[in-house]
């Protein structure tokens, strides 16, 4: 039987080396390149990391042509119609299912960490009223590296527990809170009688004035959407993280530069993206513009929601976020809804276009997640920052499995392609 290795001649010296080919558990195969150097004298060249896998990992998988994604190797179906984003949050850190015990210890721990300390929520009032709640999460989360120097000890278990516990308490009240604050409203304090996404959404839009009445299709729907979002092995936002963390910076900091790195349109940002687009398409009536434009390389225009660097196929997520659009729009009585119709028609003319078809671009987690949030009451500036309350527990995750591992410093290399060596001219020879 042939060995599993993938063999590489340089043509130049006639060297021949034999790099193992490594399995998982699921998925295609890696070959090893960390000798390559050492080998040949040379890097790999991967911009963008089409082909390179940056770490092993056993939390979540994603088979993009077979349109799979598996947390701890459950179904991301099974877990979003049959769990609660508590629960996932359990399976994620830890591994596997909470039993009962362990699933009413973990709600206890979270519930018990979900207020933050008050003088943190003066660095609201340092952001304009206009501010994009993205900035103050960006701000706030990295701020609270400030108020817990008692464990931010990075080599210590305890200590990236207590940190986890803390992170994903914490990051309901300070999304809520960057809401509140662009709206002029007073902050909420967290209600430990309700469940997190209740309390969650009790956060956003109850007033001292008024008790927040919560449709229980509407809170399912949005703890789905949390669900959906926890995590995605290693995206952009993920791959920074474990990137920051690999310096041994704090959870706190590491967890900021995710929450920058999903803010882009190519990443988090496009469930915003997909709500401007379809007001800017406006009508049914328009959508074979907006396709000629999407298909036209000259024109910078796409369509916001669809494609997927992993996804090759429908992605699993889009799939139960449009059957839960559905419900959660009959519920607010807007089962007509036109923006609605007219994400269904595009996606129907989409799917049945050779340019889309050729490049299997489908609808992605973002392409309904805005329908169902602004449904809900979300506001379009908001829709991002609900992805970060969702991510946050994928972060940690994979932050804890890199320290658990012992980090090693993330230092790609690169192709210099600038000036060759030349020498300083001063200024007055110049
Ligand atoms: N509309 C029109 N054409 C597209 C689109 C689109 N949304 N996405 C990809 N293409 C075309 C692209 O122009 C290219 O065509 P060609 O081969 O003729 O040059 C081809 O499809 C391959 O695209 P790519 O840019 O090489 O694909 P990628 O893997 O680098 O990009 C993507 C993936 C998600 C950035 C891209 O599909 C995109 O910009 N989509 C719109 C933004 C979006 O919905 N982002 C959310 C991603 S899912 C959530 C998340 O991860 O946060």
């Amino acid at each position: 039987m042939a060995e599993d290795t993938v063999t590489i001649c340089d043509n130049r010296t006639g060297k021949t080396v034999k790099l193992p080919i490594i399995h998982g558990t699921e998925g295609v195969p890696v070959v090893d390149v960390s000798t390559f150097y050492k080998e040949f004298g040379m890097f790999t060249l991967d911009p963008g990391f089409r082909s390179t896998a940056a770490c092993n990992s056993k939390i979540t998988f994603t088979d993009g042509d077979q349109g799979i994604l598996l947390y701890r190797g459950y179904p991301i179906d099974q877990l979003a119609r049959q769990s609660t984003f508590l629960e996932v949050c359990y399976l994620l850190m830890e591994g596997d299912l909470p039993s009962p015990t362990q699933y009413t210890q973990f709600k206890e721990i979270i519930t018990h960490h979900t207020m933050v300390h008050e003088q943190l929520l003066n660095f609201y009032k340092g952001y304009r009223r206009d501010a994009h709640p993205m900035a103050i999460m960006v701000g706030v989360v990295g701020a609270l590296s400030a108020f817990f120097h008692d464990s931010l000890d990075v080599f210590n278990p305890r200590h990236r527990e207590i940190s986890a516990h803390r992170l994903i308490a914490k990051i309901p009240t300070i999304a809520a809170a960057s809401y509140k604050y662009s709206v002029g409203q007073p902050f909420v304090y967290p209600d430990n009688t309700l469940s997190y996404t209740e309390n969650f959404l009790n956060m956003l839009f109850s007033v001292p004035c008024e008790k927040m009445r919560l449709s229980p299709v509407l809170v399912r729907a949005m703890d789905q959407i949390l669900i959906l979002h926890a995590d995605h092995e290693q995206n952009a936002s993920t791959s920074t993280v474990r990137l920051a963390g690999s310096s041994e910076a704090n959870p706190f900091a590491a967890v900021s530069a995710g929450i920058g790195a999903l803010w882009g349109p190519a990443h988090g940002g496009a469930n915003e993206a997909v709500l401007t687009m379809l007001h800017q398409i406006g009508s049914v009536d328009n959508v074979d513009v907006f396709i000629k434009r999407a298909k036209d390389p000259d024109d910078p225009f796409r369509l916001m929601g669809f494609g997927h660097r992993v996804y090759k196929n429908y992605d699993p997520r889009a799939r139960i976020l449009k059957e839960s659009a559905h419900a959660v729009l009959a519920d607010v009585g807007r089962a007509d809804d036109p923006l609605f119709r007219l994400a269904l028609e595009l996606e129907r003319i989409a799917q049945e276009d050779e340019y889309f078809i050729k490049r299997k671009l489908y609808p992605n987690v973002d392409f309904y997640s805005g329908i169902i949030q602004s449904a809900i009451g979300i506001p379009t500036n908001m829709f991002t920052v609900i992805f970060a309350v969702a991510r946050t527990v994928g972060w940690i995750t994979q932050w804890m499995e890199m320290m658990t591992e012992g980090p090693s410093i993330s230092r790609p290399r690169q192709l210099y392609i600038g000036h060759p060596r030349r020498d300083y001219v001063p200024m007055d020879a110049r």
